[in-house]
């Protein structure tokens, strides 16, 4: 995995709180192998399978890949927050030198939501329904931090402003239902930004917002960055948020990685035929419109019966027998790709399907 040379701790005034271990470019937050299968009537679903990653304070990694490839289960197992009974999780999640599996449920509190925050895909999650929205920021403040309950009400105001929400004055009293979808999801951003997290991870953050708002979301996720050395994980998938926000970027695949590297490398030569068909699917900046976006034909995989060999394998135009043995490694340098495709291939292998690029 590559380190992020470009935003160290160390250029950030006040960033030498983030990290205890002496390296000072040693990540904050370590994931290894993680695995998380569900157990249901119809068989194992294999939602991720042997996921690695790293994030370096001060950078932005984008997750991204198609509905269902394991973006937020993977994220939420980081936070400890996988709930169903029949899930099964392993791996390795350091932050801050310290591995968070295995912790108790009391020390993953007082981690969770003060230095590692996660903006929920559902809003619903992250809030208490019998509560006021105000309140519920309140508290979260003042578990983690030293605040009057004034001082942490009059935070709170202002974060709810700063997320976009008109008259925050009022709002701050209201209840989760008396507030529509998209406010809802600003008040969970003002929660997950409140104090201001070492670690903050988005989980379609601007997905039920308008594009206004959403610049508003993205500046103040820039800001939490540049303040206070925030690394920040951000599930998208809108490809352009990640060209324009991200450092680095991994791509999954039905549970696996298939790509990373950073968002230049991605851009400017993706290398495996997945990152080819999403890059493909970004609509047009200006000119005509096309009247029906690419899309990548086929769909993913099960994820019970999975295919022996690669898992995009079915659906990709430059398969070729090997690709049907076995899952391909991860494989390069900074920047990887689990593809057999061979690098001097690529070029010709990339201009022959992506004129197309998966038009289905
Ligand atoms: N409790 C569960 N029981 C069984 N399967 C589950 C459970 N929760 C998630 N899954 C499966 O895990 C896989 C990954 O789900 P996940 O929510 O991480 O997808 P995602 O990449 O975040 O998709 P989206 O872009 O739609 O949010 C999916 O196939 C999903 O059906
Ligand atoms: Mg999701």
């Amino acid at each position: 995995m590559p380190l992020s040379t470009s935003f160290m701790p160390s250029s950030i005034p006040g960033c030498a709180v983030l990290t205890d271990s002496n390296d000072s470019q040693a990540p904050l937050l370590t994931v290894r192998d993680l695995r998380v299968s569900f157990r249901t009537a119809r068989g194992l679903v294999r939602a991720v399978e042997g996921l690695s990653f790293e994030v370096h304070a001060g950078e932005i990694l984008g997750v991204v890949g198609e509905s269902g490839s394991g973006k937020s289960i993977s994220l939420l197992a980081v936070m400890g927050l996988i709930q169903d009974p029949n899930a099964l999780i392993e791996g390795s999640i350091v932050f801050k030198g310290r591995e968070l599996f295995g912790l108790s449920k009391r020390a993953m509190l007082d981690i969770r939501g003060g230095e590692i925050a996660m903006i929920f895909q559902d809003p619903m999650t992250a809030l208490t329904p019998v509560y006021t929205v105000g309140w519920q920021i309140v508290e979260q403040i003042r578990a983690h931090q030293d605040l009057s309950r004034h001082a942490a009400r009059e935070r709170a105001i202002e974060l709810l402003g700063e997320v976009g929400i008109p008259n925050p004055r009022a709002q701050f009293e209201r209840y989760p239902h008396q507030l529509s979808g998209g406010m809802r999801q600003r008040a969970v951003i003002a929660m997950a930004l409140s104090c201001n997290p070492s670690v903050l991870i988005a989980d379609e953050p601007t997905t039920a917002l308008d594009v206004t708002v959403q610049a508003q979301i993205l500046e103040l996720i820039k800001k939490l960055r540049r303040d206070f050395g925030s690394a920040v994980v951000l599930i998208t998938h809108d490809m352009g948020v990640v060209a324009e926000l991200a450092d680095r970027v991994m791509v999954l695949y039905a549970g696996r990685m298939v790509e990373h590297g950073t968002t230049l490398e991605l851009f400017d030569e993706p290398w495996h035929p997945y990152t080819w068909g999403l890059i493909a699917s970004i609509p047009p900046l200006d000119g005509p419109r096309p009247r029906r976006l690419p899309a990548i034909p086929g769909v993913p995989p099960s994820q019970i019966d999975r295919p022996v060999g690669c898992a995009f394998a079915p659906r990709c135009r430059c398969r070729f027998e090997r690709c049907g043995e076995r899952p391909p490694d991860l494989v390069g340098q900074g920047h990887e790709s689990a593809c057999l495709i061979a690098a001097s291939d690529r070029k010709a292998a990339r201009d022959l399907v992506a004129p197309a690029a998966g038009v289905s």
